[in-house]
């Protein structure tokens, strides 16, 4: 994604011709930079042999998950819905883990049928319903538990899931508490430790922290895991001032781990593979002049990328024809949504726009479509893959005909 001759382009495609014959706003995405992402981190850790389990929540595209697939990788998954859909893309059953402190009866009883890797439990009554599920089916299950680590991930408070006033995963006294009371279990077999404290980690520190934790915790218990999932959370760069995590640091304290413990690791990352590979293709409807400010007020909404109203999350605005021109005025990216948090971002100066100018919210391939809404009663925007110079329109803008 780069400019040519001012002109923002996506792969071999110019992002105007994009919008022109797609309409705004809509998320397209760039197969090489996804590629990329994944080769990059596949190669970090190569020394390691890791099970890269794609975090299906952060996006969930069929096609993007066939990509992911194509490089072996595995799946997290979080739901009936991503468990069938990560399936779907021919992700093998045996590469997927399932998280979340809230599986339903018949989800497990789905993931159990489908004899996926692990299912990652993160509490004692949620062990003892996989067990009476596996006792009716006589199947032993292989599990894994969430420990909640209690260490700080340092980052945004609301995607911060490590410390122990987070609902996520059990303490160390509960773990061990579980361990004993399944240990014989002819049902259950406990074969992976699992954590995960937080996403957008941008700071090695925290993930030593976790590291070291956990090796203290297994030198401390007498269970043998087949598996520790250090879970996902890797940061990447949103602005010029934040640097993405440095995969090497924490890649040196796996490796120190892993002279003390024999296991196998698997990793979860999400936002790391996928979130710089799209863009949200948005025009200008009006352009309000205060006396202090400019409401650029765009065709894209909170609906359609929730980040920044609901994390007060950056991302980068930039015009898809550049114009060398700035203004200093502050400018306030707006919504047409009936909500004041409806605001993509605020900047001191911003190049010269015009009502109808395209635009592009960059990074936004995590997160984004999926946590997308009909709020207000709005259509969800369309997703569109370029692959070199293809263009593939992989899922269609919603028709208001369909949700009326
Ligand atoms: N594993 C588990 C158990 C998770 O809960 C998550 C993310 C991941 C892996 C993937 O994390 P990643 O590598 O993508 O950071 N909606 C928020 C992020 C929520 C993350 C939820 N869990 C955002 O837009 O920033």
């Amino acid at each position: 994604m780069i400019y040519k001759n001012n002109r923002f382009f996506v792969e071999n495609i110019s992002a105007i011709n994009i919008a022109k014959k797609y309409g705004t706003p809509s998320y397209c995405y760039s197969i090489n930079k996804l590629k990329n992402n994944i080769k990059e981190f596949q190669n970090n850790f190569k020394s390691i042999d890791p099970i890269i389990c794609f975090s299906v929540k952060s996006n969930n595209n069929l096609e993007i998950l066939r990509v992911i697939k194509s490089y072996n990788l595995g799946a997290d998954v979080v739901s009936m819905g991503e468990l069938m859909i990560a399936l779907k893309a021919r992700i093998p059953a045996k590469k997927i883990v399932f998280s979340g402190v809230g599986k339903t009866k018949e989800e497990i009883a789905y993931a159990i049928k489908k004899k996926i890797l692990l299912i990652n439990a993160e509490s004692e009554s949620e062990i003892k319903v996989i067990e009476k599920i596996a006792k009716k089916k006589r199947k032993k299950v292989n599990i894994g538990i969430r420990l909640n680590p209690n260490v700080d991930a340092k980052t945004n408070n609301k995607i911060s899931t490590g410390r122990k006033i987070d609902k996520f995963g059990v303490d160390k006294k509960n773990l061990i508490k579980i361990i004993n009371s399944f240990k014989f279990s002819k049902y259950i077999k406990i074969k992976c430790l699992s954590v995960h404290i937080g996403s957008q980690i941008t700071n090695f520190r925290p993930y030593t922290r976790m590291v070291k934790e956990i090796d203290k915790i297994l030198s401390k218990i007498n269970h043998k895991f087949d598996y520790i999932d250090f879970g996902g959370g890797m940061g990447i760069q949103y602005d010029n001032n934040t640097k993405k995590l440095d995969y090497k640091k924490y890649l040196g304290s796996i490796k120190s781990f892993l002279r003390r413990n024999n296991v196998k690791i698997i990793f979860e990352p999400g936002r790391s593979i996928v979130g710089n590979a799209a863009i949200l293709l948005t025009k200008i409807i009006y352009i309000k002049e205060t006396s202090n400010k400019n409401f650029v007020v765009l065709d894209a909404a909170m609906n359609d990328l929730i980040r920044p109203a609901l994390y007060g999350s950056f991302h980068k605005i930039i015009p898809i024809i550049r114009n060398k021109k700035n203004i200093k005025k502050t400018h306030s990216f707006v919504g047409p949504i009936c909500e004041t948090t409806d605001e993509f971002l605020t900047t001191k100066k911003y190049s010269q726009t015009k009502e109808s100018d395209y635009l592009a919210i960059c990074d936004v391939g995590a997160y984004g479509i999926v946590l997308a809404s009909n709020y207000n009663l709005r259509t969800k925007p369309p997703e569109i893959i370029i692959d070199k110079s293809n263009i593939k329109l992989v899922s269609k803008r919603q028709k208001l005909i369909n949700i009326i």
